[in-house]
């Protein structure tokens, strides 16, 4: 007596939905959660721009002013549902030991059980979206389906520009092909006859953002923003797919892909792990200082994602899996980040950034003088004076922009290939105020895993909780890993070893820090462009070029060996930025040890020897 049916809601199902898996699970999925209607999207134009005027009628939406900024909307959140919620983030592997001592854990049984009063009844009031996406280009061999219900027309906005979504999805799923059911509520039904009270609905207090690694299935409640509620992204796109490619021999990272072609016309590629709000967009759009650096370009491929594949020619290869930016606004402008500027002329949604009096959208750091009035985050006035006196920001600090990838000027012609591009060299970036310096090559792949798995960083906005804490994020991947950090350690261990038996040369592994600050509390790298002088080094070094010093964990460059031209960076700035302190490695190399400890269970051997190694020559 359960089905929709039986409760006079119609399934509504188009006739180019021929999946019967899909039809079966939306059908039950409705009867648990019990909404108003069911509504199929299609992805089309027509259906983004009804849907965003709906959003507008809500008060969820401001339209901006469309001389300033065309097509583009400003949506202010609830003051409880602003970031990730990484206490309330689950991967309930049926072994606790799968998901391993750095992720939330619960029995699949008892999770379920935790739900289901939870789920039911969930969207009463509301309209359950049918979204159905492809992660990577529709059709291709590397891309993966998911089909996400959700309750907010919010998400499914933000969906139509960080995905590939709507019909053509259903043509190949076909009859029966597979996706990753993704099951989304803000946790907020409305009563009989209830209204919203507010524009973003949620639950301040009730969050569960839920993995169940071996089914291969997404549960969220509660929460509207993000990371949380646009599930292809961190939920499928690394914390399943990190499974798929356990199992199946492949990578899913968090990180950038970017190309790099030098004046001679050859070109490389480079994926980089930053940890969340640590530079991947910045990094990814990279605009090469004009002195010393004609004829040099960086093109890109994706910005905070990456699936990478091992290929027969002893390559690996990798796809963004995303079609849209979700970034950090606070800290962008025309001179750190003209082509993240120039994506974000239009069709954009901006998400808890400050409105200006004209209609246009205002945050931290966008222009060196904040406008005489504004109205923040919170949708309350806001001036200079007041944030003076109260410390008020304009925008949250996790304040996000949607934007579509294709409008990026500098987007590679390669950036939807299916093939994905070959990667020269892999980067770790932490976010450290002293002791890590500005770059490191490692020594082999065994050592560069090493490092990428001890990684430390301080924390950031884009989660709840304390922030500028120093914390290790393996892989930048500590919010995001869907099994077992020690496993996923032998994983990329596995990998390179595979590849190197077969004769391949593996990519270089790097790690880098534009964060280090100085006596003045200041960063002493001017980062953004001037981060060219350092990747540049690092093809030298690929090519032969640069001969480094060598130190206790790897090569960095000497001061001679970066382009200097047109930046006036002493030797003894790019000391302060690169030297190694023993008595702070050796603290590191205390907190290495920690983390080892957490992770013993199936810790790989060859990290334990790799630091053993490095403590014998920071001893000597
Ligand atoms: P997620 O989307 O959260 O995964 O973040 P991300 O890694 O893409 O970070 P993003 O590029 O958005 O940068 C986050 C913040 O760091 C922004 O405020 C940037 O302005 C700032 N930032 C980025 N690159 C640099 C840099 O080279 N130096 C300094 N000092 N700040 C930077
Ligand atoms: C991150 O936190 O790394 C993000 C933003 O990229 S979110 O999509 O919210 O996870
Ligand atoms: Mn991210």
């Amino acid at each position: 007596m359960n089905s929709p049916a039986m409760q006079g809601l119609n399934l509504n199902t188009p006739a180019y939905v021929k999946n019967g898996k899909l039809i079966a699970w939306v059908a039950d999925m409705a009867a648990l959660c019990k909404p108003d209607a069911i509504y199929w999207c299609d992805g089309s134009q027509d259906e983004y721009d009804r849907m965003c005027q709906q959003l507008v009628d809500a008060g969820t939406f401001k339209k901006l002013n469309p001389a300033k900024r065309p097509g583009s909307y400003l949506a202010l959140s609830d003051p409880s549902d602003v970031a990730r919620v990484e206490d309330r983030t689950y991967i309930c592997s049926a072994r606790k030991e799968d998901a391993g001592p750095t992720n939330n854990w619960m029995a699949p049984a008892d999770m379920r059980a935790t739900l289901q009063p939870l789920f039911d009844g969930c969207m009463k009031g509301r309209t359950m979206y049918v979204v159905p996406f492809s992660m990577g280009p529709l059709g291709s061999h590397i891309a993966h389906i998911g089909v996400e219900l959700t309750d907010s027309a919010y998400v499914v906005v933000n969906q139509k520009l960080m995905t590939r979504m709507g019909k053509a999805v259903h043509d190949v799923l076909g009859t029966d092909g597979e996706f990753v059911p993704c099951m989304h509520t803000v946790g907020a039904p409305l009563a009989e006859g209830q209204k919203d009270t507010t524009a973003w609905p949620c639950n301040p207090t009730v969050k569960y953002i839920v993995h169940y690694p071996e089914t291969r299935e997404i549960w969220s409640y509660g929460s509207g923003y993000g990371g949380n509620a646009l599930l292809g992204k961190k939920c499928l796109a690394l914390r399943i797919a990190s499974n798929m490619g356990r199992d199946q021999g492949w990578l899913a990272e968090h990180m950038l892909i970017l190309g790099v072609t030098n004046p001679q016309g050859k070109k490389y590629h480079v994926a980089a792990a930053f940890p969340s709000a640590c530079g991947k967009t910045n990094f990814s759009m990279l605009v090469p200082p004009e002195a010393g650096f004609a004829g040099w370009k960086v093109t890109t491929i994706g910005d905070d994602i990456a699936w990478i594949k091992p290929h027969a020619d002893g390559k690996m290869y990798a796809i963004n899996p995303e079609a849209g930016y979700f970034g950090v606004a606070p800290g962008t402008n025309m001179h750190t980040n003209p082509n993240c500027m120039r994506s974000l002329d239009k069709n954009v949604i901006f998400t808890n950034v400050a409105l200006t009096d004209d209609g246009d959208v205002w945050w931290e750091g966008l222009t060196k003088q904040a406008p005489d009035h504004l109205i923040d985050w919170q949708g309350k006035d806001w001036t200079p004076e007041i944030a003076k006196e109260t410390g008020r920001k304009a925008a949250h600090p996790n304040a996000r922009f949607t934007a579509p990838a294709a409008q990026c000027p500098s987007i590679d012609s390669a950036w939807e290939d299916p093939a994905g591009v070959p990667i020269s060299a892999f980067i770790f970036g932490g976010r450290r105020a002293a002791a890590v310096p500005l770059v490191v090559e490692a020594f082999n792949w065994n050592y560069g895993v090493y490092m990428a798995a001890t990684m430390g960083s301080e924390t950031t906005a884009a989660a709840f909780g304390a922030q500028g804490v120093v914390r290790r994020d393996p892989f930048a991947m500590l919010p995001f890993m869907g099994y077992n950090m020690s496993d996923y350690f032998q994983h990329w261990l596995d990998l390179g070893k595979k590849l190197e038996a077969s004769g391949a040369t593996l990519p270089r592994i790097y790690t880098t820090n534009w964060f280090r600050k100085g006596e003045d509390g200041k960063f002493v790298w001017p980062g953004y462009g001037e981060n060219m002088r350092v990747l540049k080094w690092m093809i030298d070094r690929i090519e032969g070029k640069a001969s480094g010093n060598e130190h206790v964990f790897g090569v960095s460059p000497a001061y001679e060996e970066l382009n200097w031209t047109g930046l006036d960076f002493t030797a003894e700035q790019f000391k302060t930025v690169t030297s190694i302190d023993k008595a702070a490695w050796q603290k590191e190399l205390e907190l290495h040890a920690e983390l080892f400890q957490q992770l013993a269970y199936h810790l790989p051997a060859e990290l334990t020897a790799t630091k053993a190694k490095i403590e014998q020559r920071l001893a000597a």
